[in-house]
């Protein structure tokens, strides 16, 4: 099974990439293929809106050149979608905001393209917030499962841990337990 999972903290050692550790150990562990992007290294420019991508058939078709077709080459090679964010102002950061924005072009809904480039990927959650997980995380998890209705992809859930200590939040045994448990869970 591959997987493109998808980093969107600026802070490439901060509290989302330390629950990333034994979320992807585990998926090492079973011999899952992993391609991990860490979005805030990438130019990933707005969406224009233009829908030039709408009338592109079977492939991608944005007009703008930046790291988005290469990541989404990867998007589009893989089974399973990982979003893995801390939650600013009740979403994910900006850079995977703009990424998402930029599906546009994997679904060909108005105008004359033809074919998803992604419909059935599955698509989880990893989240980390300053809140509990319903408040922190819920808007975030529900914009997600809207996208993936539109989309029809499969949403397959989030696990998500509070940063009530910094670091440390993240390195406790319940924490590490629960990333494994997420991992095995979405390779089961
Ligand atoms: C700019 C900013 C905005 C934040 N907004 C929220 C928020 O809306 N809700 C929340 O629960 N936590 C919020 N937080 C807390 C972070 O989500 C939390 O500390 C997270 O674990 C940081 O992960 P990181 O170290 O991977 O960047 C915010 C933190 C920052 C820096």
């Amino acid at each position: 099974m591959k997987f493109c999972v998808l980093m969107a903290s600026p802070r490439l050692k901060g509290n989302t990439a330390e629950l990333l550790k034994p979320f992807l150990s585990e998926l090492e562990d079973h011999k899952a293929e992993v391609t991990y992007i860490p979005l805030s290294e990438k130019n990933i420019l707005p969406c224009k809106g233009c829908y030039a991508c709408q009338n592109v058939s079977n492939k991608y078709g944005c007009i703008q050149q930046d790291d988005v077709l290469e990541i989404m080459d990867n998007i589009i090679a893989c089974d399973y979608i990982v979003l893995a964010t801390p939650i600013y102002s009740w979403y994910c950061t900006a850079p995977m905001k703009a990424l998402l924005d930029r599906h546009f072009g994997l679904n060909k809904f108005y105008g004359s393209g033809k074919g998803s480039l992604w419909a059935g990927k599955k698509v989880a959650i990893i989240a980390t917030q300053g809140y509990d997980t319903e408040y922190g995380a819920g808007p975030f998890e529900t914009g997600i499962e809207r996208l993936c209705e539109h989309s029809n992809l499969k949403y397959m859930g989030m696990y998500s841990v509070r940063d009530e200590d910094d670091l440390a939040s993240f390195q406790a045994d319940t924490a590490i337990n629960g990333a494994r448990t997420f991992a095995r869970r979405l390779l089961s």
